[in-house]
Order: structure tokens, then sequence, then C-alpha cells
């Protein structure tokens, strides 16, 4: 038995990919075509896994994809793969349509043309699951009810457009052919290999650095924030329990505005790492708000509880404090990738701010 992993040397992904096989000893076929957020040393404790087999590729490339079906014959897609950083979609909104659009597209021809091949148990069995985000529910008001599964879709971004468009996909391939899928729409996560892009890992690289902390406008966007094992247990869950077509919301029941992360962020490292200079939130600077700034996100889990049981095993605050010490554990990690790409795109999003 496999399955088949896509994006899974990205931050969920590789995170994913590490938790299955901490927990079972079922191949995972791990297909990602390594963009600047593909991280291969995210899963170096994995070298010389016969459980892990790593296929370098675009999932808009049918005939790899299609071969690597029938060479594995997963029992299951969990697909992970997408531009996934809101900034980059608004400088550069072209890779998040070829790849959250068209690469979900041609992905789930790929896997129906696989499904459809199967004998009447191993189809009934397989599942194609969507990891998807809240965004696609777009801003909430200060007082508004957090996201249920039935909220409309408003999605503000080029990022939360092209994920929005990837789950219609996903659904009307259910619909209309009757593929047993799955969808989960996941809050902002945080944890281990989080690229340095995002705003928590960000700010823990940029304070040891002693350089300023970017806060976008006011900081007081409020967003949901999940340790990201416990996105992994509540996909392992949906997977193993879920019902074909439904949609399950993730969340970690812990809205918070960016203003206090960062403060947060802030007070750990004085703790863990002080600096003679003096406290880390010197460095907070505000800066030009993200254009289309949603202003809160908040998600109603009570589904996937009621369901299926899963609730968060993290706390913000033991959440958090594992992310800063894995940070200050990991200092050669971070250096690997601050070089290339990330260096660029960090001129290209603040030097005009
Ligand atoms: P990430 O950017 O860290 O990783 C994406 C991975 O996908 C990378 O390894 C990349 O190389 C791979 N990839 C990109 N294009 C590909 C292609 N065409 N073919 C094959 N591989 C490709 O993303 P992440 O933060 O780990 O997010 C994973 C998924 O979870 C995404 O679908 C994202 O929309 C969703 N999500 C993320 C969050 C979050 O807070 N990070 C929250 C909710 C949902
Ligand atoms: O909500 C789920 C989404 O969370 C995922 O679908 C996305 O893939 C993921 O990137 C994340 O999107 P956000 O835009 O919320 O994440 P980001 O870390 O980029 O920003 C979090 C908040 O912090 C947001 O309100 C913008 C703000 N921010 C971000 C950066 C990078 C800053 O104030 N300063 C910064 O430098």
């Amino acid at each position: 038995m496999s399955i088949l992993v896509t994006g899974g040397a990205g931050f969920i992904g590789s995170n994913f990919v590490l938790d299955w096989l901490a927990q079972s000893d079922e191949t995972v076929v791990n297909l990602d075509v390594l963009t600047y957020a593909g991280n291969l040393a995210n899963l170096a404790s994995l070298n010389g896994d016969e459980r892990h087999v790593f296929a370098h590729g675009d999932i808009r490339d049918r005939e790899m994809v299609d071969k690597l079906l029938q060479a594995h014959r997963p029992r299951a897609i969990v697909h992970f793969a997408a531009e996934s950083h809101v900034d980059r979609s608004i400088h550069g909104p072209d890779a998040f349509i070829k790849t959250n659009v068209e690469g979900t597209f041609k992905l789930l021809e790929s896997a129906r043309a696989y499904w459809t091949g199967l004998d009447g148990e191993a189809q009934a069995a397989f599942r194609f699951h969507h990891v998807s985000t809240d965004e696609v529910y777009g801003s909430l008001s200060a007082d508004a009810p957090a996201f249920t599964e039935t909220h409309p879709y408003e999605p503000n971004s080029p990022y939360s457009a092209s994920k929005a468009a990837s789950d219609h996909l996903v659904r009307a391939w259910h619909h209309t052919y009757g593929m047993p899928v799955v969808t989960t729409n996941c809050s902002n996560n945080y944890g281990p290999y989080h690229f340095p892009e995002k705003l928590i890992p960000l700010m823990i690289v940029n304070a040891l650095a002693g350089k300023p902390l970017p806060i976008y406008g006011d900081g007081l966007q409020v967003r949901d924030w999940l340790y990201v094992g416990d996105h992994c247990s509540a996909i392992r869950a949906v997977l193993a329990g879920g019902r074909v077509g439904e949609v399950y919301n993730i969340g970690g029941w812990n809205e918070k505005p960016n203003r206090d992360i960062v403060h947060t962020v802030c007070t750990l490292l004085d703790e863990m790492r002080p600096d003679p200079a003096g406290p880390y939130s010197r460095l907070i600077t505000h800066v030009k708000d993200r254009p289309g700034h949603d202003r809160r996100y908040a998600i109603d889990a009570r589904k996937i509880e009621r369901e299926l049981g899963w609730r968060p095993a993290e706390t913000f605050e033991t959440g958090i404090r594992k992310t800063v010490q894995w940070y200050l554990d990991h200092a050669d990690w971070v250096a690997q990738v601050q070089s290339g790409a990330y260096r660029e795109w960090l001129s290209t999003n603040y030097t005009a701010r």
C-alpha cells in the first residue's frame, strides 16, 4: 500500500511526510517540482529510507504523473503542491494560475484516469484529498461568526482566487465524475521548516539577525494559527474517516492580531536568546500594507470535531515556544534557505515599502 503526496518537500508537505512515516510503514511517494519553497533538506532524516520515494516533477506533467500512478498504484493522493504565498501572488500571479489552477486540473485528470481503471473495491476505497485554505472564504468583520464549511466563497487575492478555483474543480470532479474527493480548508500554519517569507519564521529569523521586523499596516489583521503537526493529524483523520465529497474546516481556535504574534515572538526570544543590544521589539517597524489585505480570518472547526473527533493538541503558547526553539536549534537550515531566490524575493517585496 502507498499514498502519493504532492508538494511533500514544502513546509506542510514535508511535516506531513515525516509525521506519516513516524506512525506508519505505508510508503509515501512524494511528487514535488522543487520550486524555491521545496527543500529536500526538510526530509534529510529519511535518506536511505525505502518508505519514502521522491519523484521530481511537475503536477502539470500528465504523462509523468500517469506513469507514476501506474508504477506505484497509491490508495490515495494528498494534494499539497501549490504556490502558497499571498505577497508573491500579488507580485506575480502567473505561477499561481499555472500550479494551483492548471496543476490541480491536470492532477485531477491523471487521478481520474487512474481511479477509473481500478477494480471495484480499490475504486471505492480511493481518495483524492485536496488541501486548501480558509482564505477562499474572504475577509470577516471583527464580530462576524467564524467560517463554516458553507460560508460563501469570496477570495480577494490572486492566491486565494487560484485556491478557490482549485476547490471548485475538485468539487466538480466529484459531482460530475463521482471521484471520491475530500477537501480541507485550513487556517495559518506555523512550525518547523516554515519558509522565512511567512510572518512567524520571518520575524524569528530577522530578529536573530538584528534586522527590522516589518508589520504590514496597523498590524491589527487577525489570523487563526494552527501548529503544523495538528494540521497533519487533521489530514490523517479526514483521510481515514472523512465522508466522500465533504469539506472539513481545520483551525486552531486561536485568533490573534499580527501585532500580538510579533510581540510574542520577541518576548520568547528575549527569554531564550537575549540580545545584549536590548529587547527584540525595538526592531518592529510598520511598513506599507499588503494591497487588498484581508482583515480577519476565523475558522469554525466544529464539524471535524463532531464527525471525526479531531481537535488541535497544541495551544498557541506550546506551539510557538516549540517553533522558536526549533529555529534556534536549526541555524544551519535557516542559513541554507537564505540564499539565491530567497534573497532576491526579500528585495522584490521590501525595498519599495
Ligand atoms: P509551500 O509553498 O511551503 O510548499 C509548496 C510545495 O509545492 C513546494 O515543495 C513546491 O516545490 C511544490 N510545488 C509547487 N508547484 C508545484 C508543481 N507545479 N508541481 C509539483 N510540486 C509543486 O506551501 P505550504 O505552506 O506547505 O502549503 C501546502 C498546501 O497547504 C498549499 O496547497 C496551501 O495552499 C495549503 N495551505 C497552507 C497553509 C499555510 O499556512 N502554509 C494554510 C492552509 C492551507
Ligand atoms: O490562512 C491560510 C493562509 O495562511 C495560507 O493559505 C497561505 O498559504 C499562507 O501563506 C498564509 O497566508 P497569510 O497571508 O495569512 O500568511 P503570511 O505569513 O504571509 O502573513 C500572515 C499575516 O502577517 C498577514 O496578515 C500579513 C502579515 N505580514 C506578513 C509578512 C510576511 C506582515 O505584517 N508582515 C510580513 O512581513
